[in-house]
């Protein structure tokens, strides 16, 4: 028996309702939205895959807590749950809640960052990039070049490189870095796991040259259930006792808590022991995000969110949890379709660019895929790709990304596999017809994350 046939480690107490859309009104709805997907209304969307973010089903025990708010501006006896159960999971001594994980971005960074330096990391999330640079920063990545090879195996393809990383900080010098931030799991590399031994001596360099180590956290537990069941000597601890040592290699982190804590809004910044930072990051808090008990939630959502962190880094839920995204996956290899091997723990990366290989970059291959699958089944995935990385700023040419990927993101607690079925069906009959799908073609783009708003069209 395949381990992903053990059944849900819950029963369902609520429903919402969804329903499965007439071809006509998808067509419709598609061109209405300018081929983009991120135009469509949700209601237009059978099952929806755009993002595990903030998409998860809360559990009755989080619900409850939700009544449990303490609405106090100052001192809510839910921010002191938070801080306590961030000391637990993580064993660090300060917490600050934010919004959201960009909130978390935006208060931290430009105390770490001083004009001009880079920031390394595995692979920069969008926002992470973007509030490195807001901060007059340079964003690095040196992920290890496995991560690009969708097809050949590799237990941790979100490693960092740290041949390539300590080569970087000597020919830099280190006062020109930052600070170095590990992405667990790396979500634009697939939702690839890093292993311990991988965190272990990024630290060690990072302790080398003087520099900090952040961890961005959205996907903490994830990391540790791939660290427990695929890297050597970690079979017998516990998911916590995991997240206690890999977060015991940093200084601190940056947490979207809209991912593995189960909630749909917030996030997180912690800090292990540098109360100076802590009391800077509170400074900037107050003015950006809120005062230091609320930073931006309610004190209902922070009861969530301390409920939602300890349920995360359950093992039977993590194993329901990835155990459905990797369904998902060996359904679409056993039929031929390539996608990142071995699946991530949010996601499945079909590799468009395999798959349609008669579509050049400039036409944007993941994206006509999630367009097709938007059309035979009502199904969202999201393109990361050449049409998400845009154009070079100086020349306006299209950049051509390395993999042109549509991202099948799996929310939490959310869909049977049943639903991973219509998802993989509808991707199997793609398949059969796929040199019919086109290209796409841009009609109209904004400068600036243009993904979000550009209109397309099919080439003719
Ligand atoms: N870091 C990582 C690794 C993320 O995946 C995200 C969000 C953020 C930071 C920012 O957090 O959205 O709470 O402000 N990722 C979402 C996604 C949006 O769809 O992958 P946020």
């Amino acid at each position: 028996m395949k381990k992903y046939n053990k059944a849900e480690p819950f029963k369902i107490k609520m429903v919402e309702p969804i329903r499965q859309i007439p071809y006509e009104e998808r067509l419709a709805a598609l061109e209405r939205a300018g081929y983009n997907l991120f135009a469509l209304n949700s209601e237009e969307v059978y099952i929806d895959l755009l993002t595990d973010s903030g998409t998860g089903a809360m559990s009755d025990n989080q619900w409850a807590g939700i009544m449990l708010g303490d609405e106090s501006y100052a001192g809510s006896k839910n921010y002191y749950h938070l801080a306590d159960t961030v000391k637990d999971i993580f064993g660090y001594n300060y917490a600050i809640p934010t919004h959201q994980g960009r909130g978390a971005e935006q208060v931290l960074f430009p105390l770490l960052i001083k004009p001009g330096q880079y920031v390394i990391s595995n692979m920069h999330f969008d926002t992470t990039k973007a509030h490195v640079e807001i901060a007059e920063g340079r964003a690095i990545n040196c992920v290890i070049e496995d991560a690009f090879n969708t097809e050949e195996y590799h237990p941790f393809k979100g490693n960092f490189d740290v041949d390539k990383m300590e080569e970087f900080i000597k020919e830099k010098g280190k006062g020109n870095i930052a600070f170095i931030i590990i992405t667990v799991t790396c979500n634009s590399a697939g939702g690839q796991p890093v292993s311990m031994e991988n965190i272990k001596e990024v630290s060690e360099i990072a302790k080398k040259y003087d520099l900090r180590v952040i961890i961005d956290a959205a996907r903490y537990a994830e990391n540790a259930y791939f660290i427990k069941t695929r890297e050597d000597g970690y079979g017998d601890k516990s998911i916590k006792e995991i997240v206690k040592e890999m977060f015991s290699y940093a200084d601190g982190f940056t947490m979207s808590a809209k991912k593995d804590a189960i909630v749909n809004i917030g996030g997180l910044i912690g800090i292990k022991d540098d109360e100076e930072l802590f009391n800077k990051a509170r400074a900037r808090l107050v003015p950006l995000e809120g005062f230091v008990t609320y930073g931006g939630l309610a004190g209902r959502d922070m009861e969530a969110l301390a409920r939602g962190l300890k349920e995360g880094v359950q093992f039977e839920y993590l194993e329901y949890r990835i155990g459905q995204v990797e369904y998902l996956g060996d359904r679409l290899r056993e039929a031929g379709i390539p996608i990142q091997y071995p699946v991530g723990g949010h996601a499945v990366f079909v590799d468009a660019k395999k798959l349609l290989p008669h579509i050049p970059y400039y036409q944007f291959p993941a994206q006509a895929l999630g367009n097709a699958l938007y059309l035979e089944a009502g199904v969202r995935g999201v393109e990361i790709g050449s049409f998400l990385l845009g154009r070079d700023p100086d020349t306006g040419e299209q950049i051509e990304s390395p993999l042109e990927l549509l991202r099948l993101t799996i929310p939490r607690r959310v869909y049977t596999n049943n639903h991973m079925d219509v998802v993989a069906d509808a991707l199997i009959s793609i398949k059969e017809k796929s040199e019919t799908l086109k290209g796409l073609e841009i009609v109209y783009e904004p400068k600036i994350l243009r993904h979000f708003t550009a209109k397309l069209k099919p080439v003719e």
